[in-house]
């Protein structure tokens, strides 16, 4: 049975106080050296390069809500490619195959030399690292992508690995011996290698009503304006650490009803692999504090709502980039029939939202995961360094347990 995602690799938040590395920008006017003297060559290439990338759209795939729990996605390996159901991830950056699937290795197979290991908020693994030619689409081929073998683990069941699209930052301190190595993204590789124009992300979540509902979709290179409604509201990536090594963003206010949550601009991150909607303890507690009764379920680690409450559930609204993002009660509570797969016990209504162990003051005061985004389309776009978010046909439903 899986158990709730918390896909953070804690590998960022215990170097938080290392300094990382930045790379000086290019100038474009030190016009000398290999680039000048390969000048017909490079523009040549260069070209190959501008047509190859005018025929390169979005690409938009497919993705399952698995178990209500996780999402995952179709990801080839190998040629002939051997497909895998990876955990879709933007809170870690290692893409990784084996927790189920064996790799397969082929003629594409090339081992690395280096050992990977990554610790999560939940689980974690271990193996060896390879390049290799990963598909993520068909025609969208990515070459010698560096990726693991996962020979040991814990946490993965139902599906294979992991397609890590958090910042390569994250990589750093994965593979031995190469410890400083960064490790490029699928969508890092996209991008050098021209498969797509532009470095975004765009993902497409919904409620479930299976078990295995492919009711998802992800868009390599950029946006898919068929799966939103309305104008996408865009926040700057945070510069609050350790948010700012993940996809992290500052949200200015949240109210429950008409009680705030908390009224100061605080920074968190945005995470595909975090199942709930975390909040620092001190805020959830001001959110609880407005649900008569309710009360966090030590057992399963889920808030419980009393039956009475449920009717009395106001919209718990988030302010990103100047608009207000609600919740409403359809958003905030589990359906019963869910209520094993999440761990629960029958005849319990529980919450989707949940707290994150720690105090606000610490740089990651909430996680807006798979059930915000859900409701919200969600953009991740490297290029312009922000997140965007845009109402969706399924932003607010009716419940019923
Ligand atoms: C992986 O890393 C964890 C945490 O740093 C460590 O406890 C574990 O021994 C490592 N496992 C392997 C196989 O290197
Ligand atoms: C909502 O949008 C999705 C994606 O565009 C579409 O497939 C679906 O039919 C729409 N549902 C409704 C109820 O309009
Ligand atoms: C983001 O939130 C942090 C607190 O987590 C705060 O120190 C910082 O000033 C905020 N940034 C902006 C741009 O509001
Ligand atoms: C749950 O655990 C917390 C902290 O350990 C404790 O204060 C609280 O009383 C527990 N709640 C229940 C319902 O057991
Ligand atoms: C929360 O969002 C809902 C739905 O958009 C809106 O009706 C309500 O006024 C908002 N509440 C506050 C306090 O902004």
């Amino acid at each position: 049975m899986p158990s709730l995602a918390a896909l953070l690799p804690l590998v960022a938040l215990a170097t938080a106080s290392q300094a990382f590395v930045t790379l000086p920008l290019n100038p474009v006017t030190g016009r000398e050296g290999a680039y000048l003297k390969g000048l017909p060559d490079a523009d040549r290439a260069r070209v190959k390069l501008l047509k190859s990338r005018a025929s390169s759209g979005p690409t938009t795939v497919p993705a399952t809500n698995l178990a209500y729990v996780q999402y995952t996605t179709s990801v080839g390996v190998g040629s002939p490619a051997t497909y895998y159901n990876l955990v879709v991830d933007t809170g870690s950056s290692n893409t990784f195959v084996g927790t189920g699937t064996k790799y397969v290795r082929t003629s594409t197979s090339v081992p690395t030399g280096q050992d990977v290991n990554v610790t999560y908020g939940s689980g974690y693994f271990s193996g060896v690292e390879y390049l290799d030619q990963v598909t993520l689409a068909p025609g969208f081929v990515i070459k010698d992508q560096s990726i693991g073998d996962a020979l040991s683990w814990a946490d993965f069941p139902g599906v294979d690995g992991i397609v890590g699209v958090g910042p390569a930052d994250l990589t750093v301190g994965t593979l031995t011996p190469d410890v400083d190595a960064t490790i490029p993204t699928v969508m890092d590789n996209a991008l050098k290698q021209g498969l797509i124009e532009q470095e975004i992300l765009g993902v497409s979540f919904a409620p479930a009503t299976t078990y295995s509902d492919t009711n998802g979709a992800l868009t390599y290179g950029g946006i898919d304006s068929s799966l939103y409604e309305g104008e996408i509201t865009y926040t700057p990536l945070t510069t609050t650490y350790p948010a700012a090594y993940y996809w992290g963003i500052n949200i200015t206010d949240s109210t429950y009803g008409t009680t705030p949550v908390f009224t100061d601009s605080t920074a968190g991150i945005v995470d595909t692999g975090t199942t709930q909607i975390l909040l620092a303890d001190d805020y959830f507690d001001n959110y609880i504090a407005g649900i008569p009764g309710a009360y966090m379920d030590n057992t399963t680690g889920l808030l419980v709502v009393p039956s009475s409450s449920v009717a009395g559930i106001q919209p718990l609204n988030f302010t990103i980039g100047g608009t207000s993002f609600a919740l409403d009660a359809a958003a905030q509570l589990i359906p019963e029939d869910q209520n094993i797969a999440w761990g629960g016990s029958a005849g319990v209504q529980y919450g989707v939202v949940g707290n994150l162990g720690s105090l606000s003051g610490e740089g990651l005061d909430f996680i807006v995961g798979q059930k915000f985004m859900e409701r919200y389309y969600a953009i991740f776009d490297t290029l312009n360094s922000r997140v965007g978010f845009a109402l969706t046909n399924h932003t607010f439903s009716t419940y019923s347990a």
